[in-house]
């Protein structure tokens, strides 16, 4: 084997080790959202068992894409290796809870956190208040264990809580955001005070949607009685 021969040989298998590892923490996170994701599905027919509606309308799930990882990584100026994702990154394993009221984000909430394998390790409430944008939903990043063959790990998963009237905003807004130069349009801040102006509306409609379940509730422990 001449010179050029081993350095080829060395090369590739270094990149497999790394890819290798990079692999297995992806497989880790998916294992992790999996966790979770269970964990609310059982929370979930539990609730609709007991009050014969479900307050999950649905639940995605989605492993941050290897771009947008480096991309973050490099934004932040951190290193750009598998220690450095555990290490910074929060939101590679990602979940999303659409409800169907308010109230009912709260409630799972509470469940989830009370779970004695679930550590809370930071939670942002943006429906009680809000981002500059109107956007509101509640992210919490929890720490799940997995167990795997040989050893017992806790992962970082971000679970965001919306009503689908708070996910039917977002989405759009998004949809309307992404990849377009607002700013440099006439008046951007007229599209901004807009958007934030149907996030409110949005939010009124949330309420008197909970509001019209909460009479039809009454009524009918009214009538039970
Ligand atoms: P990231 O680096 O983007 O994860 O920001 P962060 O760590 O400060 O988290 P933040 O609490 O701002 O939430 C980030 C996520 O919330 C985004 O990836 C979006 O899914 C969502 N989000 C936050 N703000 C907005 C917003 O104004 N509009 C929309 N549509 N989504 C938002
Ligand atoms: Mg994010």
């Amino acid at each position: 084997m001449n010179s050029e021969d081993s350095t080829m040989a060395v090369i590739p298998a270094e990149i497999d080790v790394r890819a290798n590892a990079f692999e297995t923490l992806m497989m880790e996170y998916q294992c992790a959202m999996f966790e979770v994701k269970t964990k609310l599905d059982v929370l979930n027919a539990e609730l609709s068992h007991k009050e014969s509606r479900n307050p999950i309308e649905a639940i995605k799930t989605r492993l941050k894409q290897p771009k947008s990882i480096i991309e973050k990584l490099q934004r932040n100026n951190w290193d750009v290796n598998v220690a450095s994702i555990e290490e910074h990154l929060s939101d590679v394993a990602g979940i999303r809870v659409i409800c169907s009221f308010e109230d009912d984000i709260y409630k799972l909430v509470d469940c989830l956190l009370n779970q004695d394998d679930i550590t809370l390790i930071k939670k942002k409430d943006y429906i009680a208040k809000p981002k500059e944008s109107g956007y509101r939903s509640l992210h919490l990043i929890v720490e799940v264990p997995i167990f795997l063959t040989t050893e017992k790990k806790p992962m970082k998963v971000e679970v965001q809580f919306r009503t689908v009237g708070m996910d039917f905003w977002a989405t759009l807004e998004h949809k309307l955001k992404y990849k377009k130069n607002i700013e440099m349009l006439d008046n951007p801040e007229s599209i901004a005070e807009e958007l934030f102006y149907c996030a409110d509306l949005v939010h009124q409609l949330d309420g008197r949607m909970m509001q019209i379940r909460k009479k039809i509730e009454d009524k009918q422990g009214f009538e039970v009685k």
